[in-house]
């Protein structure tokens, strides 16, 4: 059975971290989307809720997993027996952090590879930053979140944003 772990923050999830989701879960048979539980980094959503959003966004994709984990990614990849780690490329400006974290995971796992999926064009600028950037303001997100958590992101801020199109249902 090949299985794929797709690690990050997701704090929160967005359509470009759903479009490499869609894309690998395609290339495995198994992919288990590792949520980091990460205290230091005083994520906007907790682990529990970062966690059910990407299970309510992924609800579709049978062979998707959704688990969290604490500690070093090749710790959990081998505590699920998985060699592969896949990372979405944006932009050049990604290159230099992520050859170092897969250098550096293999250094420590020289089992387990990281493969790269570049992100489809029209998300090569978009992060989970840019959307708190643009949600703190009231700015249009729409374009930027799957759209079932749409409200989630706003009510973070206590943001009221009532018109139909951009309340996701959840
Ligand atoms: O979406 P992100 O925040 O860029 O994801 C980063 C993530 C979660 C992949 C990375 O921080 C990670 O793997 N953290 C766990 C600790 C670890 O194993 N670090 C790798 C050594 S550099």
């Amino acid at each position: 059975m090949k299985k794929a772990i797709y690690p990050g923050s997701f704090d929160p999830v967005t359509l470009g971290h759903l479009d490499i989701i869609r894309r690998s879960a395609n290339l495995v048979d198994k992919l288990i989307v590792g949520v980091l539980n990460n205290n230091s980094k005083s994520p906007l959503f907790s682990v529990d809720e970062r966690v059910n959003m990407l299970k309510e966004v992924t609800k579709d994709i049978p062979n998707v997993e959704i688990l969290s984990f604490s500690g070093l990614l090749v710790d959990f990849a081998r505590q699920h027996e998985v060699q592969t780690i896949v990372r979405g490329l944006r932009a050049v400006t990604d290159f230099e952090y992520e050859l170092a974290m897969s250098q550096t995971n293999r250094v420590a796992a020289p089992e387990i590879d990281t493969i790269f999926l570049n992100t489809s064009l029209k998300y090569a600028y978009l992060s989970s930053s840019i959307v708190k950037e643009m949600a703190m303001y009231g700015g249009d997100i729409s374009k930027f979140v799957p759209a079932e958590i749409i409200h989630l992101v706003y009510d973070r801020y206590g943001i009221n944003k009532n018109s139909s199109k951009e309340k996701g249902e959840m």
